[in-house]
């Protein structure tokens, strides 16, 4: 854990004044709450945007928490983030109805058009592309939430030009 403190690298929000700032008065209005763990991340997430992995160790030290047990809050829940996500987000629905229905084709021509995989984010910083678990539009299968609108029915030759539109 302290090693990770010790070289935390200069595009962290640790090292940024300001957002560490940001992060001090989070930890410091819930740290004596019931859960605290879990509701300090997830203001952090959507205040700051995303937890890195300093961040994790950061909490875990103010907390006074094993580092093990944030990081298990961090995977466990999707809609936590190691990393900054892009401009727009492209969420690919893996529950059983769109992954029989196709996903894996629909994040295939994606990869193709964007050359990133799930997890990542366009070096431009626009757009990351996500896995997510049924959104309840199974009847819709395969469908892709793209900035919290979701589209269903999608077939792998609608993807270019659904890219394309976020890109303009
Ligand atoms: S499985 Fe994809 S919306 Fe339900």
């Amino acid at each position: 854990m302290v090693d990770i403190l010790e070289r935390i690298p200069d595009s962290d929000p640790l090292a940024n004044a300001q957002q560490l700032k940001t992060i001090d008065r989070i930890i410091d209005e819930h740290k004596d709450t019931p859960g605290s763990t879990m509701v300090v991340l997830n203001e952090m997430q959507s205040v700051i945007g995303f937890i890195s992995v300093p961040m994790q160790a950061y909490v875990a030290k103010r907390l006074q928490v094993p580092q093990k047990a944030v990081h298990g809050v961090i995977s466990f829940y999707s809609f936590f983030t190691t990393q900054p996500t892009g401009k727009h987000v492209i969420k690919f629905c893996m529950g059983t109805a769109c992954y029989v229905g196709g996903t894996e084709q629909l994040i295939d021509k994606a990869k193709q058009v964007l050359g990133i995989a799930p997890g990542e984010t366009t070096p431009d910083g626009e757009i990351s592309l996500e896995i997510c678990r049924c959104v309840g539009a199974c009847s819709q299968a395969p469908v892709i939430v793209i900035d919290d609108k979701v589209f269903g029915r999608v077939r792998p030759n609608k993807m270019p030009q659904l890219i394309k539109e976020l890109q303009n």
